[in-house]
This record gives C-alpha cells, structure tokens and sequence, in this order.
C-alpha cells in the first residue's frame, strides 16, 4: 500500500513538472534539485527505487567513489546519452542539456 500511494505521488508531481514546463517556455531553466525531485529522485533516492533500478542512490559515498572522477561534466555526457539501465536524459525528454547537468551537479554536491 505503501509502495502504492508513493508511485501515485510521484506520477502527480511528475504531471506537475510536465505541466509548469509548457507553461514555463522561455522561463529559466529549473534548478538542479528541482529537475532533480521530478525527474531522477524516483531511482537514484536508494530505498525501493534505488533496489529495482540499480541506480547510484544520491548521498551514498560508496555508490559514487567511482563515478565522481569522470566530473559534472563526463556525468552529464554519459546522462544525455544514456548509459546501461538508465535511458537517454534518465528519460527526462523535457529535460534540457542544461538542466540535466543542474541536476547530476546536485547530485555530485550530495554525494561527494
Ligand atoms: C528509471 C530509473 C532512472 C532514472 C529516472 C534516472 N536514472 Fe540515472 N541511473 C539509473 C541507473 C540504473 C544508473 C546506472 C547505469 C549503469 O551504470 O548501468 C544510472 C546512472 C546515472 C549516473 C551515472 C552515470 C555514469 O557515468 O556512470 C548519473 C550521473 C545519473 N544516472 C544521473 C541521472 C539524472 C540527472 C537523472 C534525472 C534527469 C536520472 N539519472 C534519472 C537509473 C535512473
């Protein structure tokens, strides 16, 4: 039940950020840990998510020892191309270059 209530939570803030993204056209780009919450929380939070994706979780030292030296900027490379289970932009399509690279920044900070 649980599980459950957690999908329909995020399926709704997923719709939200889909919606605030049309009507934002033109508007700056989101923030790291806004791009974050919607659109890569959901694997890389470790807990459930983090178990079925296999995702790096955010925050967690020994997942990220060996992805830091390739830099935000190797991150964001291997990010908008896709790289094993994760697709292309972490399936973000409404995602720009630019707020992809927001987001793995974020996740470099809480990570390193
Ligand atoms: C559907 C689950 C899923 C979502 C959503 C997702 N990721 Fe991932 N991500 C993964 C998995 C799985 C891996 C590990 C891929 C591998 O090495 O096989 C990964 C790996 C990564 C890596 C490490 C890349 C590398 O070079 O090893 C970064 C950075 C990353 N994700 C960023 C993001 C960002 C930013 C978002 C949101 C825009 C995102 N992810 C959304 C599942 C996801």
């Amino acid at each position: 039940m649980q599980l459950r209530t957690t999908g329909i939570a995020v399926a709704a803030l997923a719709s939200l950020g889909a919606a605030s993204l049309a009507v934002g056209q033109g508007t700056p780009p989101r923030s790291g840990q806004a791009v974050f919450e919607a659109a890569c929380a959901n694997c890389h939070s470790g807990g459930i998510g983090g178990f079925f994706s296999g995702a790096p979780a955010v925050g967690d030292k020994e997942d990220w020892q060996a992805l830091l030296p390739k830099g935000v900027d190797g991150l964001t490379t291997t990010t908008v191309t896709g790289i094993g289970k994760m697709a292309a932009r972490g399936g973000c399509e409404t995602c720009s270059d630019a707020e992809i690279r927001a987001a793995v920044a974020y996740m470099v900070e809480k990570s390193r």
